[in-house]
């Protein structure tokens, strides 16, 4: 039985402020580096022409905001939106040295109360971050009212593989290497046990995109990435 971690918004804004500044040199090196084709991928599928406003929720340390504005033809402006202070003050460093603090905006806010108007963004990203929201409805029904019709959605989320031999090395990896780097590297010695079990404890592809659907989204489209051990949400509203 999976038991589900607790999620209360302060707990985990706490838990992503403490590891901060290890965030990006652990993600990099437990995912090999793949992470980062996982936020082109999802980019990608946003088929943006340079003119569209981006609204990157649970932005964390910008990844996903700098990787919209570096695409051939990425997003005119976008708004990240993350509860850490300390993972945004990261990527308020990134941004600005990127030289794209004019056209990247970092704000402190929730993800089920987006600080953004009706209808007012054409495409959005989550990277990593709608499991970690308690309330996951609620932050799919508050993109679905900041996109304007025919927005795009791109959330990339962790899964677990189909393929019994890849499911098994990865479950080994996942239940053990990761945690005990994880917590060697970064010095926090829950973050990253509860890693995969937020990931466990996430509904599985069909049970989420039914979930984007009652939140208002059409084409909802769920991709395995890897393996599976991402899937790419994609989906219009
Ligand atoms: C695993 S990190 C992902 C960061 C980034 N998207 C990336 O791809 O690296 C998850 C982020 O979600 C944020 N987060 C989780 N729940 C949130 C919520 N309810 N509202 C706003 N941010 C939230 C955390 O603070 C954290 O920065």
């Amino acid at each position: 039985m999976t038991v589900a971690p607790e999620k209360a918004p302060d707990r985990i804004a706490g838990m992503f402020d403490a590891i901060a500044p290890r965030y990006d040199l652990l993600n990099h090196l437990l995912s090999a580096g793949i992470d980062r084709r996982w936020r082109t991928r999802a980019i990608r599928s946003l088929e943006l022409t340079g003119r569209e406003v981006l609204l990157d929720v649970c932005t964390g340390t910008a990844d996903v905001a700098l990787q919209a504005r570096r695409a051939a033809s990425g997003a005119a402006r976008v708004v990240g939106v993350d509860f850490a202070g300390a993972m945004l003050a990261i990527g308020k460093r990134k941004v600005r040295r990127a030289e794209e603090s004019a056209r990247i905006a970092l704000v402190r806010g929730d993800a089920t109360r987006l600080p953004v108007g009706d209808g007012t963004v054409d495409a959005a990203t989550v990277a990593f971050g709608i499991r970690n929201v308690e309330r996951p409805e609620l932050a799919c029904a508050e993109m679905a009212r900041a996109l304007r019709r025919g927005g795009r959605l791109a959330i990339l989320e962790f899964g677990e593989p189909r393929i019994p031999a890849v499911r098994t090395l990865y479950l080994w990896y996942f239940k053990y290497f990761l945690p005990w780097i994880g917590r060697f590297v970064s010095g926090h010695r829950a973050a990253y046990s509860y890693l995969p079990a937020s990931v466990r404890s996430f509904p599985p592809p069909a049970a989420f995109a039914a979930l984007l659907e009652q939140a208002g989204f059409r084409d909802v489209r769920a991709v395995p990435l890897t393996f599976g051990i991402v899937y790419l949400y994609t989906a219009r509203r």
